[in-house]
């Protein structure tokens, strides 16, 4: 046997089956020995030599095809995990139903390992009741379900059901592993925008919706960490898309996130400070909705500064630690550097993102361009992308600071 740990890789009848190519390819240059095993069907969507080329490895799709040695029992006992994508309708049922007619389901039945399924279907097939029960069954059993994703389908149309995309495939397939590049580091993570309240109806807020935070979280538990994410006010649909193991604590106030960022910080390698923290409170909450007073042409309101987290963790972190932070700016893309690259003086954490915010930017589901810069103030990188791609280059470039 190799010396690399074994993936089987099986590949269902889907359109999506072309993605798997990279899939194959990111798994063997993380150093796995990758066996493809296409069904017979799925063939016809790319090919055996395509799946040879790629893996190194013979590639069988029926149980008679291998020279005697190499069975789907060989198979299945010397595999760390199987990963199926795409994992079609047909093939997830005939996986929860223990039918072994072919090469892959064979394998799949004698094996003991993790099994990993990317399912890629129709939106009208996924939401069926029959493909429902079985995927709670393989739930049930410990398989592991990557996405299926919500955007266009090879049909046209729209809605759940596309692969997840290969990158997610491929880091949640190697944190199963137990080789993804943060795997067991203790990161925190902060989202949202806190909300200081006034009276019992009203507060002071900020437009953050944490979607920025969100991803920066889940990209770091896809690649192993164990992350805990400090939320403030974020959307429970949102949360709910989160990867079960992150550990959520709601901070929907600055003393609240503070508080729990003091308490969490010292067990941490790596916080992010990503949520929009208000700067001040009400200097006194009123415990009875403040009533408007008739004739009155000016109100005023009394506010008190809050502590600023992220200095004081960047003021607290040892040598093995590191502190993250934002820098939301608005003016021109000059004026917004130079602002960043002050705070990030100012703050005295170890990278600052700075980022251009305003009416139409920054904040929600748009494209948004990012410096990041030192200490000092000096740029150590500069991306820009919709909220996922940044926050995956943010977590690189991270990763690069801490090795
Ligand atoms: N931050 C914090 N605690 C606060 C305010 C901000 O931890 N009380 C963090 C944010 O999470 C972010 C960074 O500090 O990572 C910068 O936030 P930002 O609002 O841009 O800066 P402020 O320090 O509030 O400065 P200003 O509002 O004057 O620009």
């Amino acid at each position: 046997m190799s010396e690399r740990r074994r993936i089987i890789l099986g590949v269902g009848a889907g359109i999506a089956a072309y993605k798997t190519t990279s899939v194959v390819r990111a798994l063997v240059k993380s150093g796995f020995d990758v066996w493809v095993i296409p069904t017979p069907a799925s063939l016809k969507m790319v090919g055996e030599v395509t799946w040879q080329a790629l893996s190194g490895n013979p590639v069988y799709s029926q149980v008679d095809e291998p020279p005697s040695g190499v069975g789907h029992i060989e198979l299945a006992r010397d595999a760390s995990a199987i990963l199926v994508a795409p994992a079609t309708a047909d093939l997830l049922a005939r996986i929860a139903h223990g039918i072994a007619d072919d090469m892959l389901t064979n394998v799949i039945l004698a094996a003991s390992c993790p099994l990993l399924l990317a399912p890629a279907m129709h939106t009208n097939m996924w939401e069926n009741g029959a493909t429902k029960d079985n995927v709670q069954i393989l739930r049930q059993r410990g398989a592991r379900f990557i996405g299926p994703a919500t955007g266009a389908l090879s049909s046209g149309d729209q809605g759940i059901g596309r692969m997840a995309p290969e990158d997610e495939i491929v880091s949640q397939t190697l944190a199963v592993l137990g080789s993804g590049s943060w795997q067991d580091q203790k990161v925190m993570v902060s989202a949202g925008g806190t909300r200081e309240p006034l009276d019992p109806v009203r507060f002071l807020g900020n437009r953050s919706s944490g979607r920025f935070g969100i991803e920066i979280a889940r990209n770091f538990a896809l690649q192993g960490a164990q992350v805990t994410l400090l939320a403030a006010n974020i959307d429970s649909a949102l949360l709910a898309s989160l990867p079960a193991n992150i550990a959520v604590i709601s901070t929907p106030t600055a003393a609240q996130m503070h508080r729990a960022a003091l308490e969490q910080f010292p067990k941490m390698q790596v916080a992010v400070m990503a949520a929009a923290v208000a700067d001040y409170q009400p200097a006194e909450f009123q415990a009875q909705k403040i009533k408007k007073i008739p004739g009155q042409n000016e109100f005023s309101l009394q506010l008190r500064p809050t502590a600023d987290i992220l200095a004081d963790l960047a003021s607290k972190k040892s040598d093995q630690q590191l502190v993250a932070g934002f820098a939301a700016e608005t003016g021109s893309w000059d004026q917004v550097v130079q602002l960043g690259q002050e705070k990030a003086r100012r703050k005295g954490a170890d990278i600052i993102f700075i980022n251009q915010v305003g009416e139409s930017s920054g904040f929600g589901d748009v494209t948004t361009r990012v410096s990041a810069v030192d200490q000092q103030g000096s740029e150590i990188g500069q991306f820009a992308g919709d909220k996922s791609q940044l926050a995956a280059q943010i977590v690189a470039l991270i990763r690069r600071q801490v090795q």
